[in-house]
């Protein structure tokens, strides 16, 4: 996507082919910054620090965090270590153990001295085929937003609703959950976005909302409460929402909320799509809420929020009182039932094992 009129994706090789750059999610919106990764250590650290975030962003940062570490100690040992080192950053999204696998595979059958090169071509293959399949998801979804604004009186909008941030920021580009929405804005379909704000990080509020502005797409923020009485009013059409993890099944794991979102979804007759390319679907899990591990972070994220003040400045604030406990799971289960459909870089289906089966006959037997 652009940035300032010139095209940017969240990640990519630094100029002088010796390091890693990232833009700085923990700065957004109020300033855009960019850091150098330049070692495995720095790659681990912007994952678990959230300086990169979302599925697809987390699972390319660790491929290149694996040619950081390989290009110094192509050995089994500093492999492993590094693998071991990503592998613990966070827990959630199996994107992250899928492009681990992945480098692994293919590295590990290379002479040592060219682990290195081939954990670099793999990097660059995986966030080329991020963009791609995100694509593919704009294509599958564009058609569910089309067939809405074909029954709206003319004049009348798409009315979407997103959580968390499965835009560009969360991938490579295009994003997931926003790719059918950025291709129906782009194809001249009037839509507008309602972002919920997303505490504790705020990934709405700060992120979704800072791209939907830069692409200029018709957006409000709401506060994460507000949605389910929007769905009672008639004010959401199509609620999309992206995945961290999906299993075998078509249970999601998503951004803490995402659960409460599809059960007013269901309660209204909304229809409540995922956007989940292959990569996060985890062919190994039959049972969600069981079997995905759910981050817990820390309680600083909810007992404080950073802001802007009038004169520019970003600061931290306490917002409950000192000595209150608080607890802060960072991610939930939605159930396959309240899921109306998964959308996919392979087209639309249902969340069963029989409607990914269909999609996946390759993956499914897993
Ligand atoms: O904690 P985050 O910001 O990494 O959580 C991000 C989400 O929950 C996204 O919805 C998910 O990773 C899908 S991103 C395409």
């Amino acid at each position: 996507m652009k940035v300032a009129g010139y095209p940017t994706r969240t990640i990519w090789p630094s100029v002088d082919g010796d390091a890693v750059e990232i833009i700085d999610q923990t700065r957004l919106p109020h300033a855009f910054a960019t850091v150098r990764l330049a070692t495995l250590n720095d790659a681990a650290h912007a994952i678990r620090a959230m300086l990169v975030r979302g599925a697809p962003l987390i699972g390319a940062t660790a491929a290149w965090g694996l040619w950081l570490a390989l290009r110094s100690d192509p050995s089994d040992s500093a492999f492993n270590h590094a693998r071991a080192t990503l592998l613990a950053t966070r827990p959630t999204a199996v994107n992250l153990r899928w492009a681990l696998d992945r480098v692994r595979a293919q590295v590990v059958r290379q002479p040592l001295a060219e682990r290195g090169a081939a954990a670099r071509r793999l990097a660059i293959e995986i966030c080329d085929e991020d963009v791609a399949l995100n694509r593919g998801i704009g294509a599958a979804g564009l058609p569910l937003i089309g067939a809405i604004a074909a029954h709206k009186p003319p004049g009348e909008r798409v009315n979407l609703l997103t959580h968390c941030n499965a835009g560009w920021l969360a991938t490579v580009d295009v994003g997931t959950a926003t790719a059918p929405i950025y291709a129906a804005h782009d194809a001249g379909l009037p839509v507008h976005v309602w972002v919920d704000e997303t505490r504790p990080r705020n990934q709405g509020a700060s992120l979704t909302a800072w791209e939907l502005l830069n692409h200029g797409v018709p957006h409000t923020v709401i506060v994460d409460n507000a949605g389910g009485h929007l769905m009672q009013c008639g004010q959401v059409d199509l609620v999309i929402v992206g995945t961290d993890r999906t299993t075998a099944t078509g249970d999601v794991c998503n951004k803490i909320g995402t659960y409460l979102k599809a059960l007013a979804a269901h309660d209204n007759g909304v229809p409540f799509y995922v956007a989940a390319p292959s990569p996060s679907i985890d062919w190994t899990l039959r049972d969600g809420l069981r079997e995905i591990p759910i981050e817990e972070r820390a309680a600083r994220e909810v007992t404080h929020l950073t802001g802007r003040l009038p004169d520019g400045s970003v600061t931290t604030v306490a917002v409950t009182p000192e000595g209150s406990a608080a607890a802060n799971p960072a991610f939930d289960i939605t159930p396959a039932r309240l899921v109306t459909g998964l959308i996919t870089e392979r087209g639309v289906c249902p969340a069963t094992s029989s409607g990914l089966r269909s999609l996946f006959p390759d993956r499914a037997g897993l």
